[in-house]
């Protein structure tokens, strides 16, 4: 894996979102796997800016989301649909049939699962998958113990992430149970990975991630099978890594080609 850690997490943003705008500009199609939560955030604003002051272009790109809530509307202001519009795709030239969520609503949910796979397989893969981590190691909304070898399904969300969420519910709202998520296999077949975490909640996942054991009880450690993860850290979720100091003196010596 390859480990950025920066002190801030506005300067993770913006190492993350020049991960984001090299793939973009090294393919003629890119295809970008995309991901909701706090944690992108900051990375979606400097996109932004670089859309509005570089003239960094998305109208090439096709994207996936990574998850939905299921039974909430695409215009409820918890679903992943309205946050991807209201925190990117309001903001940029990506074409309106482009961009693809998983589909909470679907008559045919697993029939809809299915389909999504096979958008996916359809535009040749994923170039890049943007991910954040639960505190409980999952990406996605793929939860500990969960199967390696899972595709795109409704899953029943864990009880510490229900209340990890709820942070961005109302007070009489309630967080879905249920959901859709692209399964850890869907992930695993991206050809890059992008990984962002911050904030000193995160550092424990964050560490079993990297340095731990492979294993279903924190699914983000897959990502040490992967060929290609980056992951852009602030100091707080890096804290309890014991290589720490590897990982900035090997960043700190990359060549020129390999940096961002
Ligand atoms: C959510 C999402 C994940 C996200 C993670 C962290 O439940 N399904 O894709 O990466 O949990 O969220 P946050 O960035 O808000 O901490």
């Amino acid at each position: 894996m390859e480990v950025l850690i920066r002190d801030t997490p506005l300067e993770g943003a913006e190492v993350a979102a020049k991960v984001v705008r090299k793939k973009i500009l090294e393919k003629p199609h890119p295809t970008l796997g995309l991901a909701t939560g706090g944690t992108p955030l900051k990375m979606y604003q400097e996109l932004i800016r670089m859309h509005n002051e570089e003239g960094l272009s998305f109208q090439h790109c096709t994207t996936f989301n990574l998850d939905e809530y299921v039974g909430l509307p695409p215009d409820n202001g918890q679903s992943y649909h309205y946050y991807m519009k209201n925190n990117l795709f309001d903001h940029i030239d990506l074409p309106s049939d482009k961009y693809h969520l998983p589909d909470g609503n679907a008559d045919n949910l697993r029939q809809s699962c299915k389909d999504y796979e096979r958008k996916i397989k359809d535009v040749g893969g994923i170039d890049l998958q943007v991910l954040g981590i639960g505190a409980n190691g999952h990406i996605g909304f793929n939860e500990p113990t969960g199967s390696f070898a899972s595709r795109t399904w409704i899953k029943i969300l864990s009880e510490q992430t229900i209340r990890d969420n709820s942070k961005y519910f109302g007070p009489t709202e309630k967080v879905p149970y249920h959901v859709v998520t692209m399964g850890i296999a869907t992930i695993m077949e991206a050809k890059h990975c992008l990984l962002i975490a911050n904030g000193a909640k995160k550092a424990d996942a964050v560490r079993k991630m990297i340095e731990g054991a492979v294993s279903a009880s924190c699914p983000a450690s897959i990502l040490q099978m992967h060929p290609r993860v980056t992951v852009v850290l602030d100091e707080e979720a890096a804290y309890l890594l014991s290589a720490k100091d590897h990982y900035k003196w090997v960043e700190a010596n990359k060549l020129d080609w390999q940096k961002y």
